[in-house]
């Protein structure tokens, strides 16, 4: 809802200069509020994040952090096994225990808050300024969902059964948010969990588990399991004893999972390729900076993030907006985490495939305003690009690269700008950039998208205000958003006969 682009924004913390500092207890029974992100403006928190960036430098503490141990085939009956009988004992606990560990959980993620960021941005290659607001939605879905659970146990005299064992298989772009977000909501809704880090990003989602380990969540309702690749993988997806999956990934992965347990739960955040619209209207200083900001934070891996800027009518023909867009991305600081100045950090790996064709390949009609170009003998380390002339139709219109490129596209008028931007398979975010009413309300009715952003940069939804979830090829088996007031209920059933006790 792009009214609530209205609502102020949440505080930022002043001091974090000792552990969980800037964050406060919220007990159950106080309504939910978001937990600040950090103000770096301040130099308590300057010296605090030079301290993180000084742990990632030195990189020995982070080869000792733990790693879970890789699971086998012989291992899958045992994990299935343990989780739902120890789903019993959690469901069987009720919603007040449970939701006071998880609210508990928050308070441990929020201490713990620079430890995070160091892990994010050793493995992940996070800078501060794209894994803190990740730190503070951690903290929000552990407070947000613990509230949720607190309604669900009966409803219209209905009795909600959860799911008993749910498989969490989190991404790697958001490595401390997604992995909790996931991980919590199943906890909350009664069930126990396989949480299954991304390969790339093992010491984060070990991080969180412990966190929630911690906060009083028995191992065997949270079973850390590592390495379900090939065959595991496909033994554990497709085990009779696992009542759901819950995906954040690309839609082809979605797809296999679905094909290995035909017509059984599979709830999936898949991919995007999201465009922003800038109209004549629009505050054009502004539009600039959202949209780079919003395609090339975290170098472009993101589902949320603009891939494509669509330019209507006289901001298509203005050289004046081409240059701003090309000084603003290039001022972009494209650096490892341990510099505190970067806006652009490194990709995941050395990009291939769909990546590296979008990093290097023009197609016709295409040309670079700003050209990529890689940065380091890493291969991770890209100046962002941009390139205009994308034709409709076209390799980069509608396939997803989940990198640090940006494409233009021409449009006369709205309605042919709203074509080109429902013309894909996906319909994740999308963005306006208007000050006429007329454009907007216009822009809100047609476009096909779950979340959308007028005059503001389409990444980063927040727990509660933005609750965030797709539409066609983005989302699979989701119907209510993630973070917002539904999302528990898609975990389970609902049993229509009263409950006799
Ligand atoms: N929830 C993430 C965002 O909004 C993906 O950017």
């Amino acid at each position: 809802d792009p009214r609530q682009d209205t609502d102020p924004v949440p505080a930022r913390a002043q001091d974090r200069s000792a552990p969980g500092a800037g964050s406060e207890h919220l007990p159950l029974d106080e309504a939910f509020r978001n937990e600040p992100d950090t103000d770096v403006a301040l130099p308590a928190n300057q010296a605090w994040a030079e301290g993180i960036a000084a742990r990632i430098t030195d990189r020995r503490w982070y080869e000792e952090l733990p790693v879970p141990e890789p699971v086998d085939a012989a291992d899958v009956e045992r994990l299935v096994a343990t989780g739902r009988a120890a789903a019993e004992d959690w469901h069987g606990r009720g919603a007040r225990e449970r939701a006071e560990i998880l609210n508990r959980a928050a308070d441990v993620l929020a201490a713990r808050r620079g430890h995070l960021l160091a892990v994010a941005g050793a493995e992940a290659g996070k800078t501060l300024g794209q894994s803190d607001p990740e730190v503070s939605e951690a903290v929000d879905f552990c407070r947000w969902y613990a509230r949720r659970a607190l309604e669900l146990e009966t409803v219209d005299g209905a009795r909600f059964v959860p799911d008993r064992l749910v498989l969490v298989t989190p991404p790697w772009n958001f490595p401390l948010a997604i992995p909790t977000g996931s991980t919590v909501a199943a906890l909350a809704a009664g069930a126990a969990v396989l949480h299954k880090p991304a390969p790339e990003v093992r010491r984060c989602s070990t991080a969180v588990v412990e966190a929630l380990w911690e906060a009083g969540v028995p191992r065997d309702v949270l079973q850390l399991v590592d390495s379900v690749e090939g065959e595991v993988g496909q033994a554990l997806v497709s085990h009779p004893g696992v009542d759901r999956i819950v995906l954040t990934g690309a839609y082809e992965t979605a797809r296999l999972f679905g094909s290995w347990r035909p017509g059984r739960p599979l709830t999936a955040e898949t991919s995007g390729k999201n465009a922003m619209v800038i109209t004549p209207s629009a505050d054009r200083d502004r539009a600039v900076w959202d949209l780079v900001t919003s395609a090339f934070g975290h170098a472009g891996q993101k589902c949320s993030a603009a891939s494509l800027g669509i330019l209507v009518g006289s901001v298509a023909g203005s050289p004046r907006f081409r240059r701003q867009l090309l000084d603003a991305a290039s001022s972009m600081v494209v650096d490892w985490p341990q510099n505190l100045q970067a806006t652009v950090g490194p990709t995941i790996d050395e990009p291939g495939g769909k990546l590296r064709r979008a990093l290097t390949r023009l197609d016709p009609g295409e040309e670079w305003l700003l050209e990529p170009r890689q940065l380091d003998d890493t291969g991770r380390l890209w100046r962002p690009g941009i390139k205009t002339g994308v034709a409709p139709g076209s390799f980069y219109h509608r396939t997803e690269c989940f990198g640090p490129v940006l494409g233009l596209m021409e449009a006369s008028d709205l309605h042919e700008a709203l074509e080109l931007q429902n013309a894909v398979d996906y319909g994740l975010t999308a963005g306006l950039h208007s000050l006429d009413p007329e454009e907007i309300s216009t822009w809100v009715d047609l476009v096909q998208a779950g979340n959308l952003y007028v005059n503001r940069g389409i990444t980063g939804a927040v727990v509660q205000r933005q609750p965030f979830g797709g539409w066609k090829r983005s989302s699979v088996g989701l119907g209510a958003k993630a973070g917002g007031p539904n999302y528990l209920v898609q975990l389970g059933s609902w049993q229509k006969a009263p409950f006799a006790e």
